[in-house]
């Protein structure tokens, strides 16, 4: 059995009266990819706002790699790997690819200039590591596609020793070729072992990327199935009734990849 990457177990979080999720369990395991899926509301963004170091939890624990952690502030679980991709990406729109992969880590030279060969090098490294071109590296990133923006985020997160990148409706905005090559570059991360977290309301956004899947309702997890297990009418369903299939037992929490 292959050790998870983070272990959340029995997380709850409140906003007032409302519970957001309610005594959630997920695994997120290395080479795989996670998908989490619910209505609007379900508790999704949440939930990995919490691994995420957004919101502390009201209830439950966080094992990273086998420690039992706290993760207070973004940059913790930074620290620890955990990288989060939002639609909006937070890149620097007014600059280019090099810069905003080395946002608030630039590299200098002994002088104390900006190292700015180094760091296009570097860039140009990472760009061909995730198999993706650019019109130029030194174009403003906001006259870049919004799936080569993606990728740029994606590949700050990876050159950054991310251990899981959790993509939060990362689509959403995107064209069909666009959607496509973000799955090319979720199937490359696959490969290099990190965990990945898809998030999205349409199942069809997740499905066929996805090794195993997570429906949440009402902030509950519903079920976690793999989808080699499964079809896509099945987990429909969960979304849509917030239950499992007849038939299906309800797991526990997650199952683990390699069994
Ligand atoms: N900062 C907040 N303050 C108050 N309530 C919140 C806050 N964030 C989320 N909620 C509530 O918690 C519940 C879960 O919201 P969440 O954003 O996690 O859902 P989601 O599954 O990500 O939905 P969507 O698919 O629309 O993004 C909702 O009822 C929402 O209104
Ligand atoms: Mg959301």
């Amino acid at each position: 059995m292959s050790q998870p990457l983070a272990e959340l177990r029995h997380i709850s979080k409140t906003f007032g009266g409302v519970h957001a999720i309610e005594d959630v369990d997920i695994d997120i395991f290395p080479g795989e990819v996670m998908g989490l899926l619910g209505h609007n509301g379900a508790g999704k963004s949440t939930l990995i706002k919490v691994l995420s170091g957004v919101y502390p939890p009201d209830h439950g624990e966080i094992r990273i790699a086998g420690q039992a952690v706290r993760i207070e502030t973004t940059r913790e679980a930074k620290a620890l790997g955990v990288e989060t991709i939002y639609q909006d990406l937070a890149l620097a729109e007014n600059l280019d690819a090099v810069a905003n992969l080395f946002l608030g880590r630039e590299r200098h030279t002994r002088f104390g200039f900006l190292d700015e060969e180094a760091m296009e090098h570097e860039t140009r490294i990472m760009l061909d590591r995730m198999k993706l071109r650019l019109p130029s590296l030194r174009t403003e990133v906001s006259r870049l596609s919004g799936g080569q923006r993606q990728a740029i985020a994606i590949g700050r997160a990876v050159y950054f020793d991310a251990k899981i990148i959790i993509m939060d409706e990362p689509t959403a905005a995107l064209g069909p070729e666009e959607t496509e090559k973000v799955g090319e570059l979720v199937r490359e991360l696959k490969t290099h072992g990190l965990g990945i977290v898809l998030i999205s309301h349409d199942i069809h956004d997740v499905f066929d990327l996805a090794d195993r899947v997570t429906v949440l309702s009402h902030g509950r997890v519903v079920g976690t199935v793999r989808t080699s297990d499964t079809t896509k009418d099945e987990v429909l369903s969960m979304i849509i009734l917030g239950r499992m299939p007849n038939g299906r037992d309800q797991p526990g929490t997650a199952i683990d990849p390699a069994s």
